[in-house]
Parts: structure tokens; C-alpha cells; sequence
């Protein structure tokens, strides 16, 4: 079953061109997204709404931070992202306008489940779940839904159920966006045309994993990494360092790289790999500033960029270039390198990469 492949971890990676095709499947050529992508309530359900509340846990909880930069850019509308396990036990203000979405590759997460649950109990009955498993628990209990397309995700540590999450809060703030009139039909158009070009976009990022299997060789003997991004792309390093300690053990933090010199910049010496996601973007200038301060205290750089970033190699400073940039959607490629980063690194450190030790693939108790 696993054919060509090592490990499902992998196989997964590789399938996510695929994986995206077939959740975008159902917008065919569209130029304009309907709300009825979301159950044939969302027309009704999400008239009026005013803000967003996403729920979730782990990886799923990263789709979900990233999703609040393109719902707040997109459609404006303000957009929290919580921790399903903090937002079920504690107090907090109930608002009947509030879309609650409810992320979860499994639908079984215990935690999802019931901040989904408990935002309900607090009145709240516009609720989404966007999940991967059609007969799921959180698919009953909420009133819209979006099912992902992944196919069977085996692997403990969430690869192609991640990207297809983002594909699927793009069509969410898209549509959100267009219902408010936000962006105008042109834009709409040029967006979907840019969510449609993902999988062969995702195919070409893929052929980077020879180069990252080298730069995975130089980080299997550390004992700490540290990931930096900016905007968007600050999710993409939280999940990259998820990755890496899941599955290879190295213990990896993520910050926006904005946050360096504010403490973690008093770990960096040539012990301390530094992963910095720098696309070119309106924040790759402030990045490289950071970089530099990352550089003059000895620490190892290695920077995905793109084919626009503006930053050269230099001693100390290795760049990895992604072939396209892409604006709103670039999350979706930059998380790719650092999955195969981690799966790389475990690899060389001959963890069991399907099965991390003390992990199980759905967590059905809190
Ligand atoms: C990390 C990972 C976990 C899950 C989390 C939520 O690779 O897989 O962090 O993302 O346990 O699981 P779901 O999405 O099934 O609710």
C-alpha cells in the first residue's frame, strides 16, 4: 500500500497535490463562490454574521491561525482562534453573530468536540465544522459543513489533512468576503483561478525534497531549533516546529521573528539552527533584519525563500528557493518544505516516523 514509499507520513506528503485537487473538486470552474458549498443552511447561517471564532487543537489549530489573517484581510470581519481545551473551560462572552468554526481532521478530538459543544450551550448556533471524516462527531453536531478531501490520513503527525484545512478556510473567507460584498467579482475570480493552480503549484515544491534531505542531515544531532515567521506565515513556522519535535524528537520553537529580540535571541549561538519562511513579501525586509541578528550570534540560518525573495547566500545563511510566489496562498506552499524538513530529520534519527512515541492519531480523551 505504501508503494514507492517509506513511511504513510511521506506517501501523505506526496499526495497532497491530489489531496487539494479533489477538496477544490466541487468548485469547478466557478467564478463566484455559492454559500451552499457549506450546507444548504449557510445561505441564512451566515447572513449577518460579525465576527469569527475558530476552534481547534494541534496542527488543525494552525489552519486556524492562518485562516484568521485571510478572514480579517478578506472579508473583514474580526476573527479569533483559540485552543479548544482553553475555550470550553473558561469564561467568555457569548455573541449570537458569531460564526463558530470548528476544525478537526478526525471529528473526534475530544477538546473540538466539546468547545463546540459548549459554544452551542452558550447560544451560539452558527457553527461550521470542517473536518476530513464525513461520519465524524463534530460533522453531527455542527450546522454547516465542509468536508475535506484528503482521503485517509495515517500517519500520526497531519501533513495532506492541513493543507487541505486551508484550502477549505480559503473558500470559508472567500466566501465570507463576496457575501459582504467585499471583494469585487474580478478579484474573486483571480483568487479561486490562484486556489485552482495549488496542486501543480504544491507538485513543483515537492521536487525540493533532495535539498531539504541534506539540510535534514545537518539537523538530526541538535538538540534545538528555532523557527521564525512573519504575518501569514508565523503559523507555518509554529507548525513546522510541531513537525519537528513530534516526529524527530528535537525540540523546536516557533516565533514571529519580530519577537526574537525579546528573549529567544539569548539562545542563538552555532548550536541552534534558526528556519526562517521568508517569502517575498511586505514583511521580508523587517525578516532580514532579523536574520542578521540571528547570523551575528553564530547561529546557522536556513531560509525558504522564493523565487522573488530578495536574500543571497552567504556564509552561515542557506536559502531554499520555492519556484512561485504566491501572495494570499502562500502558507499553503511553505508549510510543504518544513513537513519534509521534519520528516527528513526523523529519518536520519530512525524514530518511528507513523507512530512518534507517547502520540496517538486521534485524541478521543481530554
Ligand atoms: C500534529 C497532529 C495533532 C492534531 C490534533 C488535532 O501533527 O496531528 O496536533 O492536529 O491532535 O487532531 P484533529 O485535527 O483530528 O482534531
Amino acid at each position: 500500500e505504501l508503494g514507492q514509499y517509506r513511511h504513510y507520513m511521506q506517501k501523505e506528503i506526496f499526495e497532497q497535490p491530489q489531496a487539494l485537487a479533489n477538496t477544490l473538486e466541487m468548485i469547478g470552474t466557478a467564478q463566484r463562490l455559492s454559500p451552499h458549498l457549506f450546507g444548504s443552511a449557510a445561505p441564512e447561517l451566515l447572513d449577518g454574521v460579525t465576527r469569527v471564532l475558530i476552534l481547534a487543537c494541534g496542527t488543525s489549530y494552525h489552519a486556524g491561525l492562518v485562516a484568521r489573517y485571510w478572514i480579517e484581510s478578506l472579508a473583514e470581519l474580526p476573527c479569533t482562534v483559540e485552543v479548544a481545551s482553553e475555550y470550553r473551560y473558561r469564561e467568555s462572552v457569548p455573541d449570537p453573530d458569531t460564526l463558530v468554526v470548528a476544525i478537526s481532521q478526525s471529528g473526534e478530538t475530544a477538546d473540538t468536540l466539546a468547545a463546540l459543544k459548549h459554544a452551542r450551550h452558550l447560544g451560539m448556533n452558527r457553527t461550521l465544522a470542517i473536518c476530513n471524516v464525513a461520519e465524524s462527531a463534530l460533522i453531527r453536531e455542527a450546522a454547516l459543513k465542509f468536508l475535506t478531501r484528503a482521503g485517509p490520513e495515517i500517519g500520526v503527525a497531519s501533513t495532506k489533512a492541513f493543507t487541505t484545512q486551508l484550502a477549505a478556510l480559503a473558500l470559508l473567507a472567500l466566501t465570507l468576503a463576496s457575501q459582504q460584498d467585499w471583494i469585487t467579482g474580478e478579484e474573486e475570480a483571480r483568487h479561486l483561478a490562484a486556489l485552482r493552480h495549488l496542486p501543480v503549484a504544491v507538485q513543483k515544491v515537492l521536487e525540493l525534497e533532495p535539498g531539504i534531505a541534506v539540510w535534514a542531515r545537518r539537523f538530526a544531532d541538535k538538540q534545538h531549533a528555532l523557527f521564525l515567521g512573519r504575518g501569514h506565515h508565523y503559523p507555518i513556522a509554529l507548525e513546522g516546529a510541531l513537525k519537528l519535535k513530534e516526529i524527530s524528537y528535537i525540540h523546536a520553537e516557533a516565533y514571529p521573528a519580530g519577537e526574537l529580540k525579546h528573549g529567544p535571541l539569548a539562545l542563538v549561538d552555532k548550536e541552534m539552527p534558526v528556519v526562517a519562511v521568508a517569502p517575498n513579501d511586505a514583511l521580508l525586509e523587517k525578516l532580514k533584519s532579523n536574520l542578521q541578528e540571528v547570523k551575528s550570534r553564530g547561529g546557522e540560518l536556513y531560509v525558504f525563500a522564493d523565487q522573488d525573495s530578495a536574500v543571497s547566500e552567504e556564509p552561515g545563511l542557506h536559502i531554499m528557493r520555492l519556484p512561485e510566489h504566491y501572495g494570499l496562498l502562500s502558507p499553503v506552499l511553505h508549510v510543504i518544505p518544513l513537513q519534509l524538513l521534519a520528516y527528513h530529520a526523523a529519518l536520519v534519527k530512525g524514530t518511528d516516523v507513523d507512530k512518534p512515541r507517547n502520540l496517538a492519531k486521534s485524541v478521543t480523551v481530554e
